[in-house]
């Protein structure tokens, strides 16, 4: 029997460090590090991504700012929007909640926001930083993942590490981790000939592909680190998530249960990466 990685439990031991580091650096700069959200159109599941995500920043001592436009908004009126807060002293991330409505040019958006503030980390520069190995904020579902290998003593450096699911958010950036963390890469994709037999070579396997119990035993070799970034509604509206668990925690050696893995790590490396915006940009301040 698996064991089962406690990303609720490790989430919140980050939150809390971070409370802590809130209260000092508050109590040093006479301000708290700001978090702006942004959300267009009223997608149900990004209200509550938004909603998880103000709460966070309220238990920690954040400032958080949300602003919420409409469906019919403009890409000129959302970059405005953006282009204020880049010049917002009290605002230290800026995040825009994906997916956007269509007609609106997602990565013109995301350019938009000025890359010390990008606490998503999915401004091109950012991203290139990524891939040249010097960054000093990481997208937060695959930082995220990383935090959780870690905090099990899971070593990628050597082992054959599969990630399924090629996205700019999870997919790329994950495999650009493990790369860096010495693991030996392989990115499955949708036109990827035998997946199964992909998967089965994999010591640490990372599925990120949005189909409900995708990954079943047989695709999965016996003692294997199995991290789940799916987060989907079964038949029954049950959450559940891209690896049928029940079957698969029977193999692994490690497994993220969905939910309560991944998911909460996301938005703790969130609150991460605004606590290092907040420090570059007072300690910026501090030397002008
Ligand atoms: N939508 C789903 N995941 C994410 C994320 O990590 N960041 C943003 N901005 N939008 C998302």
């Amino acid at each position: 029997m698996a064991v089962i990685m406690d990303g609720k439990a490790l989430s919140a031991k980050v939150r809390e460090e971070l409370r802590l580091e809130c209260a000092s650096f508050s109590a040093k700069y006479g301000r708290a590090p700001g978090l702006a959200v942004v959300l267009v159109g009223d997608n149900p599941a990004s209200q509550v991504y938004v909603r998880n995500k103000k709460k966070a920043c309220a238990e920690i001592g954040y400032l958080s700012r949300e602003i919420l436009l409409p469906q019919t908004v403009t890409e000129a009126e959302l970059i405005a929007v953006i282009d204020g807060l880049n010049h917002d002293s009290l605002i230290d991330g800026i995040l825009v909640q994906l997916p956007l409505p269509v007609g609106i040019d997602e990565s013109r958006v995301l350019r938009s926001i000025s890359p010390d503030k990008d606490v998503d980390a999915f401004h091109p520069e950012n991203v290139g930083n990524i891939v040249l190995g010097k960054y000093s904020v990481l997208p937060c579902t695959p930082a995220g993942v990383m935090a959780l290998i870690r905090e099990y003593g899971i070593e990628p450096a050597g082992k054959k590490c599969v990630v399924v699911g090629r996205s700019n958010i999870v997919g790329k950036p994950m495999a650009m981790l493990l790369l860096e963390a010495n693991g030996t890469v392989t990115v499955c994709h949708s036109k990827t000939r035998d997946l199964a037999a992909e998967c089965r070579a994999a010591d640490i396997l990372v599925v990120a592909i949005g189909k409900a119990r995708y990954i079943t035993a047989d695709m999965v070799k016996p003692g294997a680190v199995v991290i789940d970034v799916g987060m989907n509604r079964d038949g029954d509206g049950r959450l559940c998530g891209d690896v049928d668990f029940s079957q698969v925690s029977a193999v692994t050696s490690y497994i993220t249960p969905v939910p309560g893995g991944v998911g909460p790590m996301t938005i703790a490396m969130l609150m991460k990466n605004t606590m290092t915006a907040a420090l570059t940009h007072a300690e910026r301040k501090a030397n002008d």
